[in-house]
């Protein structure tokens, strides 16, 4: 715990140098108190007899400072933002303001996001070690799931970063989601390093795994299907502001979040929790469990800004758009069958390839549904409703019996 209570203690030798502009405390108003400040601040940087020539420099180069400088090309940047002016894509008003909130599900999101932190080093990946490393512990299609798993998401998460810091967050223009963009990307760096920390704890060949989504097919597609999206626009020049680029932008949030967040993650996060209900391999698992829990986060916060813009460009979404994302989320969930069937060439963890593709084809429905589309395979049931109820955060409690799976800071959530 931090003790403030030193800091009104005067410190050492401060007696010593009083300072220049310092007033009697009585009787000062505020716009006195503000042009005292002023003054004092001003005098700090006059140069002064004993300054070294460096010191002198950097304060001169500072009166040269224009503070309008790089504020010009934001309209009404010397206002107060009204929450009418906020828009989630080409938005003019300042981007610093964070508040007034318009999108209060954003600002929700990020807090949620905080209050569920957690760090791959406080999994306990022990008796994962130990099974891995036994001769006759896993089958080989246990271990082969394993690896493919670690191999496609180990790159995954870093493809789906780079995608928000070097492709969306500049041109998402509201302030409380890009808080939360920023949070999800902090969450994308966790989630590669607990997949770092499982091949390390493991001793798998780390350029095998690393190398798997340019070396393995059915990891490969699914990592350059997604690339192409973040190819598209993260141009430098590339901006918004037509209907043209507007749906750029609008195709590459259907692809990351809703394709790769929340399609080609699916296979594999129930293969390895399906292992971790076996209880085999309940480290990795539980480490899963933790990335679930915020991709299921991330896909609803995705799926939000999506019908936002949608909500305030109504233009965009014509019959062509709605025919394009519905052939990506079939496109994906096709990717994500050939991926099924490449990591279970048979029967294991009762579940097989068949029942996985219901279940894509499940998801699939929902992520249609979820943007307000037709669903595209009738009929599918959920043959793992076990999913269901893992991505139920408040249901949720030590599901792996292996500790106490809770893990909050600041104290905001309830899970009872
Ligand atoms: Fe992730
Ligand atoms: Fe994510």
């Amino acid at each position: 715990m931090l003790s403030w209570d030193e800091f009104d203690q005067p410190e050492e030798g401060a007696a010593a140098k009083p300072a220049t502009t310092a007033q009697p405390q009585a009787a000062m108003t505020l716009e006195r108190l503000d042009s005292v400040g002023d003054a004092a601040a001003h005098e700090a940087r006059a140069i002064a007899a004993d300054d070294s020539d460096a010191v002198a420099r950097a304060k001169a180069a500072l009166n040269e400072l224009d503070i309008r400088e790089g504020l010009e090309d934001l309209e009404g940047a010397a206002a107060r933002v009204r929450v009418d002016e906020k828009r989630m894509i080409n938005c003019r008003a300042d981007l610093n303001q964070l508040v007034p909130f318009k999108y209060d599900w954003a600002w929700q999101k990020y807090l949620d996001g905080c209050a569920n932190h957690w760090m791959p080093q406080e999994i306990n990946m022990n008796a994962d070690i130990a099974l891995w490393k036994s001769a006759d512990g896993l089958t080989e299609d246990e271990r082969r799931i394993i690896k493919r798993n670690l191999g496609f998401f180990s790159t995954a998460d870093s493809l789906v970063a780079n995608n928000l810091a070097l492709a969306i967050y500049r041109l998402i223009t509201n302030p409380e989601c890009r808080q939360y963009i920023l949070r999800q990307a902090f969450e994308e760096a966790i989630h590669t390093h607990a997949y770092q920390y499982c091949i390390e704890s493991l001793g798998m060949d780390e350029g095998e795994i690393f190398n798997m989504y340019h070396e393995i097919p059915s990891v490969a597609k699914k990592a350059s299907w997604g690339l192409k999206y973040t190819r598209s626009i993260s141009d430098p020049t590339f901006d918004t502001g037509t209907p043209e680029t507007d749906r750029q932008l609008l195709r590459n949030l259907i692809a990351y979040y809703c394709v790769l967040e929340g399609i080609f993650f699916y296979c594999g996060f129930t293969q390895i929790l399906s292992m971790g209900r076996r209880n085999k391999m309940t480290g990795t698992a539980e480490q899963f469990q933790y990335i679930l829990r915020d991709e299921s986060m991330h896909l609803n916060f995705g799926i939000d800004m999506i019908n936002q813009i949608k909500i305030e460009n109504p233009h965009l979404w014509d019959a062509e758009m709605k025919d394009e994302a519905t052939q990506m989320i079939l496109q994906g969930t096709q990717l994500e069958i050939e991926y099924a069937r490449d990591t279970m060439p048979r029967g294991v963890l009762g579940m097989n390839a068949t029942m996985m593709e219901d279940y894509l084809k499940f998801i699939a429905n929902r992520r249609l549904s979820q943007l307000g589309l037709p669903e595209q395979y009738p009929g599918t049931t959920n043959p793992f409703p076990w999913m269901s109820e893992i991505m139920d955060l408040k249901k949720e409690k030590n599901f792996f019996e292996t500790r106490v799976i809770e893990y909050q800071t600041g104290g905001a959530l309830s899970w009872d």
